[in-house]
């Protein structure tokens, strides 16, 4: 089953990139001794505990114990399988890679066949909105709402004319089969004769590309005010639409740059910021936004703008999107405008400039904006929505981590109602605690804890030995060898035993010491973290002999022990029994193991 691709050219591709180069695209990665450091992309944290080694190759998270190699990283945060990660990595490379296999490569093909068509007609509706002869009444109405010929042609805005086959004919005439597109949404099947026609129809289209920049879906406006304003393809197998921000792609390079971004709720106000020069900005697409997108979102920035529209709804998804993203470590800025206003609005009413300094520039903490919002629907003379007010923001406070901000806001909230700061801050505390204590409750009934690096201090002697020799023979095809003919498999973790005995194997082939490569024959997750998190650990440059000959003796020994304790309580068992004879034999053979 799947396609292969062959090793050679996995060996090639492997050999040919340097992962910090390519995890450094996905997280901001810093220098520290020899290894480079990020907030994990793969659980929230606070502290970095994510890891990566140029020497080795290899990433490993001392947090959630997720690990491997580069195919391993890009298989997991673009959720893609193995052929497609060394697919990406090989075009990264500039390394052709043939695949085989046939079912897979028929779904391969079709998808392949998909984006192609979805690019095609990417071109083909923006040719049309720039076309005069179709498009002029598009373009005037685009014109007219403020936007530059630039952004049009940067975002490949376009237009699909008034006509039921416009293109249905032009994919036909490219010999792209229908029935995908009609899966995708974009053609429609007429029920009693299964023609298939234009689903979008004398609407502006605003094309939504994935991270790669591919096209994968299309939003069809209305050129007035019918309704619906908005015609979108449905979810498939090629859009995801909890997954994907709008101007992602374009975005980010500034993102990166800026070390920041910025969330709006739709294509107008992404597209209309960026004519103002906020060109870090992405879109939720008006739903809720979700944790791939946060996801998304903090992975590439230190800082999140959240600016949607400042009516009710907007207020509210605000707040929402800001709790979504509270876990991931980053400094949440909210942005707002007068009541009632969108950034596409406030733009053409004010300008961009404008924008940028007193919207986008004076976005505001969350903290801030929270203490606003909780004021909504309060009556701030009457005493118990006071009181309310002041109970609900106190709970806030009191999750803020870090003293200095938990006094500011304490001390504007005893200025603001006349109240003593030393109350304010008993109370808080008071609520910190019963908080505390729920969490510690809750904690009993929590997952087992993963394979960790940072436990070795924790393992009894002779599995810290296992763990040494492990990370020894990974690097040493001698020490590899010694182990083997000393212990063989009798590692006493069967983790340690499966890997020991991979490294034989791979020994055997006759290939020197990679830690990526060897991880690469991994088949099974618990393996490979445990492999990376091994492969992390500080050991000595140079093993002397005694080192390693001391761990193998501790490692035998402890076998020993266990085996002489067992044999003790065998022996008392048969005492009890009476029967003498058997436990004069195994006294013999406890003897025998002693002198060993
Ligand atoms: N949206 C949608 N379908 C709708 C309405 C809205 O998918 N019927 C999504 C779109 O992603 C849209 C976003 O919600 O961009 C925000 O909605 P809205 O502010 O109404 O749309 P704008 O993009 O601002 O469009 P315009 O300014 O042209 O009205
Ligand atoms: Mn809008």
């Amino acid at each position: 089953m799947g396609l292969k691709v062959d090793e050679g050219t996995i060996d090639k591709i492997r050999a040919s990139v340097d992962i910090v180069d390519v995890i450094g695209e996905y997280v901001q990665l810093k220098k520290q001794g020899r290894n480079y450091f990020a907030l994990c992309p793969f659980h929230s944290e606070k502290t970095p505990s994510f890891s990566v080694s140029p020497d080795k190759q290899i990433f490993h998270c001392f947090g959630c114990g997720v690990g491997g190699n580069v195919f391993t990283f890009i298989m997991e945060i673009e959720g893609i399988s193995f052929p497609e990660a060394v697919r990406l990595l090989g075009e990264k490379a500039g390394i052709d890679v043939p695949l085989e296999g046939n079912q897979n490569s028929q779904t391969n093909d079709r998808l392949a066949i998909l984006y192609h068509g979805m690019e095609l007609l990417t071109k083909f509706y923006h040719k049309l909105l720039l076309d005069e002869r179709y498009g002029k009444k598009a373009l005037d109405y685009l014109r007219k709402r403020g936007f530059t010929g630039e952004a049009i042609r940067r975002f490949q805005i376009g237009y699909a004319v008034p006509s039921w086959e416009a293109a249905t004919r032009f994919l036909e005439r490219r010999n792209l089969p229908l029935p995908l597109f009609e899966q995708v949404g974009l053609l429609s099947k007429r029920q009693f004769d299964g023609k298939i026609f234009d689903r979008f129809r004398d609407r502006i289209m605003f094309p939504i590309r994935d991270a790669k920049g591919r096209t994968v879906a299309f939003a069809g406006r209305v050129l007035g005010d019918q309704k619906p304003k908005y015609l979108n393809t449905p979810e498939s197998n090629i859009f995801h639409k909890g997954r994907i921000l709008f101007g992602y792609d374009s975005a980010r390079p500034a993102i990166k740059r800026k070390n920041e971004v910025v969330l709006f709720e739709g294509y107008a106000d992404v597209i209309r910021a960026y004519q103002a020069g906020i060109d870090n900005g992405v879109a939720s697409m008006g739903t809720s936004l979700t944790e791939d997108q946060a996801r998304l979102l903090t992975r590439n920035a230190e800082k999140i703008i959240i600016c949607y529209d400042s009516d009710e709804a907007g207020t509210n998804a605000a707040f929402r999107a800001a709790e979504m993203l509270k876990g991931f470590g980053r400094t949440i800025k909210i942005a707002r405008m007068p009541a009632g206003l969108d950034p596409d609005d406030y733009i053409t009413r004010y300008g961009g400039d404008r924008f940028r300094n007193d919207v986008i520039g004076a976005s505001q903490t969350v903290m801030a904006f929270k203490m606003q919002y909780l004021k909504k629907g309060k009556n701030m003379n009457d005493e118990g929505d006071r009181l309310r007010y002041i109970e609900e923001v106190l709970r806030e406070i009191s999750t803020l981590n870090q003293a200095v901000e938990r006094d500011h806001y304490l001390r504007q909230l005893a200025d603001e109602f006349s109240l003593s700061l030393d109350a304010l801050k008993q109370q808080q505390y008071q609520i910190y605690r019963r908080r505390k204590q729920k969490e510690e409750d809750s904690r009993h009934e929590s997952r087992p804890i993963p394979y960790r690096n940072g436990q070795r201090h924790l393992l009894p002697a002779h599995l810290a030995a296992e763990r040494q020799l492990l990370a020894h023979m990974m690097r040493d095809a001698d020490i590899a060898a010694e182990v083997m003919n000393a212990i063989g498999a009798s590692f006493h973790d069967d983790l340690h035993q499966a890997l020991a005995a991979h490294l034989y194997a791979y020994y055997e082939e006759g290939r020197s010491p990679d830690v990526a490569a060897f991880i690469e024959k991994l088949e099974d997750p618990q393996l490979k973290q445990a492999a990376t998190a091994i492969a992390m650990m500080e050991i000595s440059e140079q093993a002397s002999r005694q080192e390693i000959e001391d761990y193998i003796a501790r490692i035998l020994q402890y076998g020993t022990e266990a085996d002489i304790q067992r044999k003790e309580r065998e022996r008392k068992e048969a005492e009890k029994r009476r029967d003498y004879e058997t436990a004069a034999k195994i006294l013999a053979e406890i003897i025998a193991l002693k002198k060993r």
